[in-house]
């Protein structure tokens, strides 16, 4: 079973940290959901779970954004943070930690660290020439930019010719324990086809990369020359470690490293693959700490085929879509709809239709239309009848009893609409079967024992799969159980990790008999198709 170690009861993940200098668009708000999804199939297995996201505070977008808008470069920080939180709060994302990288206390650690690295003689002083690109926050190769200067990210922003003093970090020196920690740990970069681009670019040969500015003043000095400060980007990957120290601790590596080192897995975008594949278990050897378990660059976002960007006119925000639609509509597109690592489009037609017909009607309607029957013809509770009662080859059984294995290979693996497409294969058996085995006929005929051996089957495999896709869609799931006449919360972590043990829920048999069922209300109202489709 691929990704997380499954021996390890632990585990730590990361967003990245989100630059402030704009509000939060759907990228962000796509890695978010992912690493939500996995922190909550961690605790649905009862493991403890640190979900860290955070913002990136320092550099000079932030201040540039900021003099623009005529702020402090701290305002527009604060102003920005929290509007990265209230989104994460309208998409259910529940975070452990929100690292920002003007806390007092990552200060703390990145002096600790660079004294570290410093000590260990990986830092020297130099002349540093080439092309900037503020955007990305980072030298360019000059044959990497486009059409007479831009850059191949931001097309739209031309680089920049820096050439000055600044310290250097000695990532040369690293290039043999990379390689061998990339050989010794397959796994480290995924997908395949990314780790493959790692490689290459390792192979070629790594050269020093400079680690402080001069003259910018909004950033963390260089504890060893305050002329400079430090490098956003050697800054931002230790506001990780940062994330791990506990409210309590005094803000040293030792405290923060103690109890969630290694980090299992950082999920990211493919653009920024090199700063955590390469540089950053780089600075983690220097300073004598051990690399983390897997870095993950996923794809990007297009809308309608087409990259996203303002000037195009074409950013799809977020925050509206999750007004329109509600946020478990929108993590099951986003999950269901693209291969995690594979580019992925939005088109609202594709949404709307998607989203009508899996949990609309595959599922709302299946449970809606059962729990009707069970009203009828079982008074409202589930039927007098437990898994075991129920012969192992049957249809839905023989399908439940494997569900959660496969599911969970597909969670583990990272591959979310995989873990969807098992469990919705169980839910198509179950309408199939419900219109076959057609049990008011069954009931018309008198075969009471026949109905309530179709209902407590299908019933159990809508638990089951509303159980399976909680991480995705946890407020549909609490109302599925909710009308299955339970009472848990899978938007309460503690309760979800400790009152609701894996093995029982996620077993194919575990709804009770003669529970009283709830109100049969729908789950999820069918969306109307925007208006250019609507024919
Ligand atoms: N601040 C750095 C990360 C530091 S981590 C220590 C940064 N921030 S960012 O806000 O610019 O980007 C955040 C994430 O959004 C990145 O993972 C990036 O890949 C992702 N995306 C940006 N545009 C995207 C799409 N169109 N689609 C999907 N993800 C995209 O980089």
């Amino acid at each position: 079973m691929g990704s997380i170690n499954k021996q390890n009861s632990r585990l730590a993940l990361t967003t990245p940290l989100y630059y402030v200098n704009d509000v939060p668009h759907i990228g962000s708000a796509y890695t978010t959901m992912v690493a939500d999804v996995v922190a909550r199939f961690g605790r649905l297995q009862g493991r403890s779970v640190l979900l860290i996201t955070g913002t990136d505070e320092h550099g000079q977008k932030i201040q540039r954004t900021a003099e623009e808008k005529g702020l402090g470069p701290q305002q527009q920080c604060d102003q920005i943070a929290a509007s990265f939180d209230a989104l994460w709060q309208k998409l259910n994302i529940e975070y452990d930690r929100f690292s920002r990288t003007t806390a007092t206390r990552h200060q703390a650690i990145v002096n600790e660290f660079f004294q570290r690295v410093w000590d260990n003689g990986d830092i020297y002083l130099a002349q540093k020439q080439g092309w900037y690109c503020v955007s990305c926050e980072e030298f360019k190769d000059e044959r990497e930019l486009v059409s007479g200067g831009y850059c191949p990210i931001h097309t739209n922003k031309k680089a920049e010719w820096r050439d000055e003093e600044n310290y250097f970090f000695r990532l040369s020196k690293y290039q043999r324990q990379l390689e061998a920690l990339y050989a010794e740990q397959p796994d480290f970069i995924q997908p395949e086809t990314r780790r493959n681009e790692v490689l290459n670019f390792v192979r070629q040969g790594l050269q020093d990369f400079s680690i402080s500015r001069i003259n910018l003043e909004w950033g963390i000095p260089v504890p060893v020359d305050s002329k400079h400060t430090i490098y956003v980007w050697f800054d931002a990957l230790l506001g990780y470690v940062t994330a791990l120290l506990n409210p309590e601790s005094e803000p040293t590596l030792e405290n923060a490293l103690s109890q969630w080192w290694p980090i299992n897995l950082h999920i990211i975008g493919k653009d920024i693959l090199r700063f955590h594949a390469v540089y950053w278990p780089a600075m983690l050897f220097s300073a004598g700490i051990s690399s983390p378990g897997k870095v993950f660059g996923h794809g990007f976002l297009t809308k309608d085929g087409q990259k996203m960007g303002k000037s195009l006119g074409n950013t799809l925000d977020p925050v509206d879509l999750v007004n329109r639609y509600g946020s478990d509509a929108v993590r099951y597109y986003f999950l269901k709809e693209i291969e995690f690592g594979q580019d992925g489009d939005f088109n609202e037609t594709r949404f709307v239709k998607l989203l009508n017909a899996d949990l609309a009607n595959d599922l709302g309607n299946l449970l809606n239309r059962t729990l009707k029957m069970a009203n009828k013809y079982c008074q409202g509770r589930t039927p007098d009848l437990t898994g075991e009662d129920i012969a192992a080859d049957h249809t839905l059984k023989s399908i439940g009893l494997e569900l959660s294995d496969r599911v969970t290979t597909a969670y583990e693996s990272l591959s979310f609409n995989q873990a969807c497409e098992e469990i919705f294969a169980l839910i198509r058996a179950s309408n199939k079967f419900l219109d076959e085995q057609a049990p008011w006929s069954l009931y018309k005929q008198g075969k009471q024992t026949e109905v309530e051996s179709v209902l407590y089957t299908v019933l159990e495999s809508v638990r089951l799969s509303a159980y399976l896709l909680s991480p995705v869609i946890a407020n549909l799931s609490n109302d599925i159980y909710q009308q299955l006449g339970f009472s848990y919360d899978f938007n309460n972590k503690t309760q979800v990790c400790k009152d609701m043990p894996f093995s029982q829920h996620a077993q194919w048999g575990f709804l009770p008999a003669h529970q009283k069922l709830g109100n049969p209300q729908p789950i999820f109202s069918r969306l109307e198709l925007p208006s250019e489709n609507a024919l």
